[in-house]
């Protein structure tokens, strides 16, 4: 069977989500995970873009050793020359070249006529290929390209060192048919197009970007690309797991495989869910919480009988388990980090002592200690790695009553180490805490989007909050988990504050380019 690549790009076209911004220490977690997962390319990232990026394409590069790491450059000397130096340390650098090709993107964007694109792509080509062994080739909008001057770019690049050719869907208009035309006629029309791979790369604007995606590979594309979860910009890229699991589950119709290992599916999914703040949705596929559940009395009855009545996949394929009941109560710090290992989270001397406070403190209260809490636990201790003054939680202390005006008292030490207090009033008691903390923190605050969920099931449950908060302008999000919702809703807020707070102090440069 044919292997079809598969490259990710949830740490560069994902993070393009809107509001989803992630700190060094997360993209490594999920570039550990991605690799663990067995996904053939990651883009890690833009490193022209920010130095945050560039500094984390670096560390990714440095890291990853199963995994060929590329990352994102616009077809500009400077923009390659950035990248070469985040991306040399890996094991085998590889670049992504991109510029758009349709008449709209050329005529408005670019301000270019179609040969200066072409000329301009060439030289880059040239040039990246001096540095990169591997160098894959982006006609932005392909889709909405001309074919006569896209199979002309194509067969140029191919020329210059091209490795990779890759037709994105940029704006999700095409159709499986269409998508699937374009491929067939790219393969008959350029000269050349046996020397590379070719790859396609779908957005999901009208919901279509998975079978898209496979109908680029019925038409002979050798990767995909995608986001796990289907995240990124607008309505998001294709779903990775969904296309693989579509391969496997369907390897009867369509004779292709991925080299993915996916039992680590369900863990990525929630590694970036979390740590996204962009939780799937229960009914979605493969991944969603009601995935694998069956509700209607006549499925339940004919899978007492027969499991492939109406589950056309196990569980166990992706990697869903039941609930497994972790340590409890009088569980040892041995044991706690032997297990944390087997979660595959990678946490310092100082990090496991922490976590192991915080586990503790829940089986004080909570009989039953999962690995959905533990794993929320971690990503919240993991992520917190900066040693910069922050604003700390001191108490807070909330009135409510059906005939009262809610009211919430809170004391913060502040980043200069002073005991700050004070109380407000609001309709509910959520926005009485949120409206007392903006009172105290001096950055201008303006709360976007708030979340509640809880960490599986039961009345013991934690409670798991996330908010996005634009702190000065700049959209943060920020995540909090404890057994009470209050005191998890006040940990996202102060997160979300501190998460800017550090990500000032530790990128004082400012993006080169918009992403
Ligand atoms: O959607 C797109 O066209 C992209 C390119 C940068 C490859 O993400
Ligand atoms: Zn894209």
């Amino acid at each position: 069977m044919p292997q079809i690549k598969i490259f990710d790009t949830t740490l560069r076209d994902g993070e393009q989500s809107p509001g989803v911004n992630l700190n060094k220490p997360e993209k490594l977690e999920i570039a550990r995970q991605l690799e663990r997962m067995g996904v053939d390319r990651m883009e890690a990232g833009f490193p022209a873009s920010s130095k945050g990026d560039f500094e984390a394409v670096k560390e990714i590069a440095k890291m990853i050793k199963n995994t060929s790491v590329t990352g994102l450059a616009r077809t500009v000397k400077s923009d390659i020359d950035t990248a070469w130096e985040a991306l040399k340390y890996a094991e085998e650098p590889r670049l992504h070249l991109f510029v758009a090709t349709s008449p709209i993107h050329m005529t408005y964007k670019l301000k270019q006529s179609p040969d200066e694109v072409l000329e301009n792509a060439v030289s880059m080509v040239r040039y990246a290929s001096e540095k990169f062994s591997q160098v894959e080739f982006s006609a932005e909008d392909a889709s909405r390209s001309d074919l006569t001057f896209l199979a002309q770019i194509i067969e140029k690049v191919i020329d210059a060192g091209a490795t990779v050719i890759n037709l994105p869907d940029t704006v999700g208009y095409t159709t499986p048919a269409e998508y699937g035309a374009m491929f067939r006629y790219i393969r008959e029309n350029v000269p050349n197009i046996d020397k590379v791979e070719l790859s396609c790369h779908c957005h999901n604007d009208l919901g279509l970007a998975v079978a898209n995606s496979i109908a680029a590979v019925e038409n002979g594309v050798t990767q995909v690309e995608g986001t796990i979860n289907g995240i990124g910009e607008r309505a998001g890229n294709a779903s990775l797991e969904e296309v693989a699991v579509a391969l496997r589950v369907r390897a009867d119709y369509y004779p292709y495989s991925t080299g993915l290992n996916l039992e680590e599916t369900k863990r990525t999914s929630d590694l970036i869910a979390k740590l996204t703040g962009m939780y799937v949705q229960a009914n979605k596929a493969v991944v969603g919480r009601n995935a694998f559940q069956h509700e209607a009395g006549i499925h339940q009855d004919g899978m007492l009988k027969n499991k492939e009545t109406y589950e056309i996949m196990t569980p166990e394929m992706v990697g869903v388990k039941a609930d497994t009941l972790f340590l409890g109560k009088h569980s040892g710090r041995h044991a706690f980090k032997d297990r944390v290992k087997e979660l595959g989270v990678n946490l310092s001397e100082a990090k496991v002592t922490e976590a192991f406070k915080m586990f503790k403190q829940l089986t004080d209260r909570k009989k039953e200690v999962t690995d959905d809490d533990l794993f929320t636990i971690l990503m919240e201790i993991q992520t917190d790695t900066s040693a910069v003054n922050k604003y700390q939680l001191e108490m807070f202390q909330v009135q409510y009553g059906t005939s009262n005006i809610p009211t919430a008292t809170v004391s913060l030490t502040a980043p200069d180490g002073n005991t700050i207090q004070t109380a407000q009033t609001g309709q509910g008691s959520v926005e009485a805490l949120y409206k007392t903390l903006d009172a105290l923190i001096s950055e201008e605050l303006e709360l976007t989007d708030y979340q509640l969920n809880s960490v599986g099931r039961g009345k013991d449950a934690l409670a798991e909050s996330h908010v996005q908060l634009k702190v000065n302008g700049e959209m943060m999000n920020g995540r909090g988990t404890a057994q009470d919702v209050l005191q998890a809703s006040v940990n996202a807020f102060l997160n979300a504050v501190n998460r800017y707070i550090i990500h000032q102090y530790s990128s004082k440069e400012e993006p080169v380019v918009n992403k």
